[in-house]
């Protein structure tokens, strides 16, 4: 009798405690909501104010380098890249760079289970290779990066992949300088092993600004890339006046605050991204892939870096346009996804390797 009376007395106070517990929790959670609520509308809104009296912050927010992704980039079999190597390249005293480096998919049942020396040998097996410099948030195994080095794969051809130092796992801080010297690093590293197979970059967002900007330099240095794709190119960081800087496009409903969100400081160094001062030299084949929707770099610069390129070139069939119909809605990423793009892709590469 006694211990019945002790457990339902038992049993109620858990009951009591399981209420309360229920209640703290609620209200810990809303106050969490709220909390949230206030910090993102305060970011919003603060977020131009800072950045016109603190340009140095602009730095961070381009590079935007610092966002983490799960993933363990040691490990590209994870996302399904079976036949990619990971490998860490020094391109200075201080600064290494994590790469991966996905061989032509026919390759990936030999691949299995192969050393750096093998991956390393296999950039001269004639296939070309694809050097891809990414854009400006993350790591190499963001989405559409590894999108990318697989519609390459598929194709036949190799695709290498770095993280700029400051990015992924890779060591230093991004600065503009310091991302040229690691893409001259990894193509001189690439070069120097593929043989006469063609070397092709491929650069995305910002990192169009990385592949003209190298191609440039190796160009006065007389050794120039075979070809050079641009996806969601930009035009130069210096805009015309009313345009909303790219990188700002979340503030497209509010022109006020981007007309406040003054262009100066972006201007004076760290967005300078000279791809139309680049490509008024370039000699390379060029090939720029854009969708009509790109809400970071919109389609008018992709038109304008091309009329750019073909007075610099004088030649209608060294450079090429493709346009990607906004109704896909692949907008600044997603073009990978295009069913047609293996093709256009392929036949680029013919094209110059003739
Ligand atoms: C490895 O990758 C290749 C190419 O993407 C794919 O065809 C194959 O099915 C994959 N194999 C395994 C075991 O996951």
């Amino acid at each position: 009798m006694r211990r019945r009376v002790d457990e339902s007395k038992r049993s109620e106070e858990k009951s009591v405690k399981k209420t309360v517990n229920k209640v703290q929790t609620r209200s810990s959670w809303w106050v969490w909501v709220k909390r949230a609520l206030i910090a993102i509308g305060t970011l919003y809104v603060a977020t131009p104010f800072v950045l016109r009296f603190f340009p140095s912050v602009i730095q961070y927010l381009v590079y935007k380098h610092a966002i983490i992704y799960f993933v363990d980039l040691s490990r590209p079999s994870d996302l399904g890249l079976n036949h990619t190597v990971n490998m860490y390249l020094t391109s200075e005293a201080g600064v290494t760079l994590g790469v991966w480096h996905t061989v032509p998919e026919q390759k990936w049942k030999e691949a299995q289970g192969k050393s750096l020396e093998w991956y390393e040998q296999s950039l001269g097996d004639g296939s070309p290779v694809f050097i891809y410099f990414h854009g400006n948030t993350g790591s190499r195994a963001a989405p559409h990066r590894v999108g990318v080095a697989n519609v390459l794969s598929s194709l036949g051809y190799h695709a290498v992949v770095m993280d700029y130092r400051g990015f992924g796992d890779s060591t230093g801080e991004p600065t503009q300088p310091g991302l040229i010297t690691d893409a001259l690093y990894l193509y001189q590293w690439v070069r120097a092993r593929s043989k006469d197979s063609p070397v092709i970059l491929w650069g995305h967002s910002l990192g169009t600004a990385v592949s003209t900007g190298i191609s440039v330099i190796l160009q006065e240095q007389g050794n120039p890339v075979d070809a050079v794709i641009l996806e969601g190119a930009f035009t130069t960081g210096k805009l015309k006046k009313g345009q909303p800087h790219p990188f700002m496009w979340y503030y497209w409903r509010f022109p006020y605050i981007q007309y406040y969100f003054s262009l100066d400081s972006i201007e004076a160094n760290v967005l300078y991204l000279p791809n139309t001062d680049n490509l008024k030299k370039m000699t390379t084949p060029l090939m720029i892939l854009h969708s009509k929707d790109d809400h970071m770099a919109p389609f008018w610069m992709a038109e304008e870096l091309y009329s750019i390129a073909k007075n610099a070139l004088k030649s209608e069939d060294k450079v090429r346009l493709v346009a990607f119909d906004a109704s896909h809605g692949y907008l600044h990423n997603g073009l990978y996804r295009d069913p047609a793009l293996p093709n256009i892709i392929r036949e680029f590469v013919e094209s110059v390797a003739k």
